[in-house]
């Protein structure tokens, strides 16, 4: 029987299926550009894409993706399904799986996702988790990819909670396409030593060096590209106030964008003008965050094609 693909971590995919995935979101995104909105590989075909948490980006451009290629797309939320009600994961899983051809999910628990993987008959796609972000990482290294034209020796920094979902699963994307990875956070919120140890394995053979620091301004020197992301994540609500002072030294602002000379800013959007970015950064002409956001319509559609082994 052949293995059920899914995407619960960048790292369920091989380095060199990160990289054909890249391929086909740049020849998809070429094709919509030039006028083909509709590539119906995934006729006849749905995915279920199931939220806990609020989305804009993920949930819209999620949705329009399975239409574009063709594909039925069913939105639920938590609160409309059973689950909500208590029915347990283990057995939704295994009733979408009977219906739909993937099942995408944004959690609070990461450990949520893994059980629905692991009880799912068909792909399971992260869409969030507290953990992990791989749609969002995976769709950035293509914006990397397609404003500088080269990931490897690309210097990648980003700023602020180490822990951060969108930060790992950075980590986890760059150690396997080359791109040297430097994290500047405080030391009490430095990335999970499982990520830490995964990629230190990508970046043995990609030649990525992944870097874990305290000062900021030491960190955004040679920067290409530097990144940051809410200083309070969804579900995080209760450590705000301790987060923000935690984080105070690590806003991305002017000063800071100029110590790192020439380098692009991105952030994965919702952004928090004030904390940790400035609304001069978050508008300056250094700053790719809406072409981030819209490259994760074709990324995505690139990873239903992959995962549903659709030839596009
Ligand atoms: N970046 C991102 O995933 O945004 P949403 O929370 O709006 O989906
Ligand atoms: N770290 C943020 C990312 C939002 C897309 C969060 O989890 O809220």
């Amino acid at each position: 029987m052949k293995r059920v693909r899914h995407l619960v971590s960048v790292s369920d995919l091989e380095p060199f299926e990160l990289r054909q995935v890249l391929r086909i979101a740049r020849m998809l995104k070429a094709r919509y550009m030039a006028g083909e909105r509709i590539i119906p590989v995934l006729r006849g075909r749905s995915v279920a894409l199931i939220f806990e948490k609020p989305s804009t980006r993920t949930r819209v451009s999620m949705e329009l993706a399975v239409v574009q290629l063709g594909g039925h797309p069913i939105v639920l939320t938590k609160k409309a399904m059973q689950l909500s009600r208590g029915e347990p994961l283990k057995d939704t899983a295994r009733v979408l799986s009977r219906y739909v051809d993937a099942i995408a999910a944004r959690v609070y628990r990461h450990e949520d996702l893994v059980e629905l993987a692991r009880y799912s008959s068909v792909p399971v796609i992260n869409m969030l988790s507290d953990y992990e972000h791989p749609l969002q990482a995976i769709s950035d290294m293509f914006t990397i990819w397609e404003i500088l034209g080269r990931l490897r020796g690309v210097n990648l920094v980003f700023i602020g909670d180490g822990r951060d979902n969108v930060a790992h699963s950075l980590i986890l994307a760059a150690s396997m396409l080359g791109v040297n990875m430097t994290v500047a956070c405080p030391p009490e919120l430095k990335p999970d030593e499982r990520i830490l140890e995964v990629a230190e394995r990508y970046a043995a053979d990609t030649g990525s060096r992944i870097t874990v620091l305290h000062d900021p301004v030491e960190a955004v020197k040679g920067a290409d590209i530097v990144y940051t992301d809410v200083w309070v994540s969804m579900g995080e609500e209760a450590l705000a106030e301790e987060k923000k002072r935690i984080l105070r030294p690590y806003q991305v602002n002017g000063k800071l964008m100029k110590e790192a000379g020439k380098a692009y800013f991105m952030h994965c959007l919702p952004a928090h003008r004030g904390e940790e970015v400035t609304d001069d950064v978050i508008e300056s002409e250094r700053s790719i965050v809406w072409l981030q956001a819209e490259n994760r319509l074709h990324v995505q559609k690139a990873v239903l094609a992959y995962l549903l082994n659709a030839r596009v």
